[in-house]
C-alpha cells in the first residue's frame, strides 16, 4: 500500500491503472478509521480490482461552532486499518493541496441537501459535494463507496454526480453497529462511560419506528413521535430531528403508503456530541 499527499501524483497513478484496464474503487474518508470505514473498503475491492481511500478532514463541511478542531485525527492508525482492510492507496492531502490560496468554486446542491441536517448544519453538504468532487477528480474512480450511516449525505453525492455529469457509480453500503447497536463512528470517542451507555437509545429509537410500522402505522408524524418519545423518555438527548420521509427524495408526505420504501432519520446532542442514525423500512 502506497501513502499519496498530492492530487498530481494520486491523478498520475489513476491514470496509469485506467490505462491498464484496472477498475478503481474509491472510499473518501475523515480518517479515524473504524470497522464501518473498513467494510467499505472491504466492498471497493469486491467491486473493483484496486481500492484508493483517501484521509482528509474536510473544514469546508464544518460550521463555525462545529467539532472540526477536536475531530479525531491518528494518520499512522489509519495507515494501518487502510493497510489490514485490502487498501491499495491512501491520499492524504494536506489543506493547502485541496484549498490552496485563492480557492473560490462551491459545489452547491438544492432539494435533498435542504432539510433534516441541512437546516440544522446550513453549509454542511455545500462543504461535502465541494470536497467529494475534488476528491472524484483528484483519484477518477469507476466507483465510489459510501456508508448508509450518512444517509442524506449519499443522497446529495448522488444528487451531484447525477447533475454535473461525473461518470463514478455510487455505492451505499450497510451501517456497521457495534454489538448492542449503536452505530460505528468516529465522533463516538467523544462520549464518556456513561454517555456510552445511553447512545443505544437511538437505535432503540429507530427500532420503535420498525415496530409501530409493523403494527400498522402509516402516519409519518406518528412514527416520528414513536421515535421521539423513545429519545425523550432516556432524558439525556437534544433532537434536532427524528423524521421520516420517503427514502428516494425525503419528501413528506402526511401518510404513507403500503409498498413505499422510507427512511427514518435520526439526530441528537447526547451531552455535547452530536449522533446521527437511520434506517430504512418498507411500509407492509
Ligand atoms: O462521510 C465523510 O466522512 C465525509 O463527509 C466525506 C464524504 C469523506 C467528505 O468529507
Amino acid at each position: 500500500m502506497q501513502l499519496i499527499k498530492t492530487v498530481k501524483e494520486i491523478q498520475a497513478i489513476s491514470d496509469k491503472l485506467r490505462a491498464e484496464g484496472k477498475k478503481i474503487g474509491f472510499v473518501p474518508t475523515m480518517g479515524y478509521l473504524h470497522e464501518g470505514h473498513a467494510s467499505l473498503v472491504v466492498r471497493a475491492k469486491e467491486l473493483a480490482d484496486i481500492a484508493i481511500v483517501s484521509i482528509f478532514v474536510n473544514p469546508t463541511q464544518f460550521g463555525p461552532t462545529e467539532d472540526y478542531a477536536k475531530y479525531p485525527r491518528d494518520l499512522n492508525k489509519d495507515l494501518l486499518a487502510c493497510e489490514a482492510a485490502g487498501a491499495d492507496y491512501v491520499f492524504a492531502p494536506e489543506d493547502k493541496e485541496m484549498y490552496p490560496g485563492g480557492f473560490n468554486t462551491e459545489v452547491s446542491i438544492k432539494g435533498v441537501s435542504d432539510k433534516f441536517e441541512g437546516s440544522f448544519r446550513p453549509i454542511h453538504f455545500n462543504g461535502v459535494a465541494t470536497v467529494v468532487t475534488k476528491l472524484f477528480l483528484a483519484v477518477k474512480p469507476h466507483i465510489a463507496v459510501f456508508g448508509q450511516k450518512d444517509y442524506q449525505q449519499t443522497l446529495v453525492v448522488k444528487q451531484a454526480v447525477r447533475d454535473m455529469l461525473m461518470d463514478v457509480a455510487i455505492e451505499v453500503a450497510p451501517t456497521v453497529r457495534e454489538a448492542d447497536g449503536l452505530a460505528k463512528s468516529s465522533r463516538n470517542t467523544y462520549l464518556s462511560a456513561e454517555e456510552r451507555i445511553l447512545a443505544i437509545t437511538l437505535y432503540k429509537a429507530l427500532n420503535s419506528a420498525r415496530q409501530i410500522i409493523s403494527s400498522g402505522a402509516k402516519n409519518r408524524q406518528a412514527i416520528n413521535d414513536a421515535m421521539s418519545e423513545v429519545i425523550n423518555n432516556s432524558g439525556a438527548f437534544k433532537i434536532d430531528y427524528a423524521s421520516s420521509a420517503l427514502f428516494d427524495d425525503l419528501s413528506e408526505p402526511e401518510e404513507f403508503k403500503s409498498g413505499q420504501e422510507i427512511v427514518c432519520l435520526i439526530a441528537a446532542y447526547l451531552g455535547k456530541t452530536r449522533l446521527i442514525d437511520n434506517c430504512l423500512i418498507t411500509i407492509p
